[in-house]
């Protein structure tokens, strides 16, 4: 088979090399095309366009895979730590015994972070949504570790970055918790395990001696992990072009926690619970809900249906499915709102609108099920997914840094004005 493809435009043909990738998927390398015949490409949200080559997630979205380096996300959710995976994304590789308990004693030793950082805390007001407190306060990490800043770090330097910034983000993302219901903080106790340490944070009370809760530590393990990297999503695509101008570790993941709070992407997950209480609220007409979805004057979506990339179905979502049944069932928890989530599935997956869409659920449908099982606020939600996606926003930026990608800069087709003159102010209609 050539591996060329050919482009022919104004009497002139074009030869464009065709890349293969390690999964046999192909794609046409543009990267001369404007200097050879002076034309770009126009792919508005990049929806076949592929900016970059990754050895990271392998994504089929036409058969429902999801592996990290290889590794499928089933055997990952069911066997692995969420730490492990951690290493697995950002390090190629599966941890051994003593490359893993030095991984989580350098973790556990950057727990802490900086008390003036309460300083900044203080200065939100109490009702500030949390993904906006914890962009900043990652953001702020750059504050108190300028030498982050450098982009000629070492391979050891930017390690300890990455230490410190997985360390950090789950005291900083309960803080975020807290300053929301005006309650004060808690350290970090460095005895727990990551997802229990972080829950610790989230809900102790100083009068009360807190009990670890292994149903609870299990379900966050599994969650993080399913969300731990996804490739080229809006999220991980920032943070690699924030990155690609050399901007450090903990700007660019904070420009990726902005880009994931939006409701389309990881503000789903919230946008899910608030629609299926509205919908009970409602009377629990799911199928008024499923006409308003498909109402193309109505801007109502089903929130927590479709993907960009997943057509059939999306293998996280079978997992959390799954994980909310038996999480539940653990906490001897009966949601309501899990019963119209059912219906609602159960509808969409027979509708022809849906089916033909190819619209199914994705991983947001049910995790805000899990979440809100396991005590936390809807508002906390996105920060949770923020908390998975950590690894894969760490090892995609230091992929493009050691690839040593040019700087993100897309072209664009020019719609506005042809050139015309200054009108003075006085002369203007
Ligand atoms: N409800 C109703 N219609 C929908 C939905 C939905 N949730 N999703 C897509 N459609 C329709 C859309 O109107 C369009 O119809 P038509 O062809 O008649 O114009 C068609 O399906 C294709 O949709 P699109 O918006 O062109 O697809 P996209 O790839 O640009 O968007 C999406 C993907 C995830 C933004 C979109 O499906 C959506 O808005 N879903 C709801 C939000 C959501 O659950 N987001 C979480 C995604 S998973 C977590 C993550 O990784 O971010």
């Amino acid at each position: 088979m050539s591996d060329k493809a050919t482009l022919t435009y104004e009497g002139k043909t074009y030869e464009l090399p065709v890349v293969e990738g390690t999964e046999n998927e192909k794609g046409i390398d543009i990267s001369k095309l404007r200097a050879l015949s002076g034309l770009i490409t126009l792919d508005p949200g990049f929806k076949n366009t592929g900016s970059t080559r990754s050895a990271i997630t392998y994504l089929d979205g036409e058969n429902g895979i999801l592996r990290y380096r290889g590794y499928s996300i089933e055997e990952l959710a069911e066997n692995a730590s969420f730490l492990e995976v951690s290493y697995l994304i950002i390090y190629g590789e599966l941890p051994n015994k003593s490359q893993y308990e030095l991984f989580c004693k350098e973790i556990t030793e950057h727990t802490l972070v900086h008390e003036e950082i309460k300083n900044i805390l203080d200065g939100f007001p109490s009702n500030a949504h949390p993904m906006g407190v914890l962009s900043s306060l990652i953001s702020s990490l750059t504050a108190f570790y300028p030498e982050s800043l450098d982009p000629n770090r070492s391979s050891e330097e930017v390690h300890l970055s990455i230490i410190r910034i997985i360390a950090k983000i789950p005291t900083l993302a309960s803080w975020a918790f807290k300053n929301e219901i005006g309650h004060p903080v808690n350290y970090p106790d460095n005895n727990l395990e990551y997802g229990s340490n972080f829950l610790k944070m989230m809900f102790a009370i100083p009068s009360e001696v807190y009990k670890s809760d292994p149903v609870l530590a299990d379900a966050l393990n599994k969650l993080l992990i399913l969300h731990a990297d996804h490739e080229q999503n809006c999220s991980t695509a920032t943070v690699r072009i924030v990155g690609s101008s050399h901007a450090s570790l903990y700007s660019s993941v904070s420009a990726g926690i902005s880009a994931l709070w939006g409701p389309l992407h990881g503000g789903a997950n919230q946008a899910v619970i608030e629609m299926l209480e509205a919908i009970r609220a409602d009377g629990g007409d799911v199928q008024k809900y499923m006409d308003k979805a498909k109402d193309k004057d109505d801007p109502f979506r089903l929130m927590g249906f479709g993907h960009r990339v997943y057509k059939n179905f999306d293998p996280r979502a079978k997992i959390i499915k799954k994980a909310a049944d038996s999480v539940l069932a653990k906490l001897g928890v009966n949601d309501p709102v899990l019963e119209i989530a059912k219906g609602l599935e159960e509808v969409a997956l027979k509708d022809p609108y849906f089916v033909e869409r190819k619209l199914y659920p994705n991983v947001d449908f049910y995790s805000g099920i899990i979440y809100r099982a396991m005590g936390i606020p809807t508002q906390m939600f996105t920060v949770m997914f923020a908390l998975g996606r950590l690894p894969g926003w760490i090892s995609q930026w230091k992929e493009m840094r050691e690839n040593n990608e040019p700087i993100g800069r897309p072209r664009q087709i020019y719609t506005g004005a042809n050139e015309r003159s200054f009108v003075n102010i006085g002369d203007r209609k």
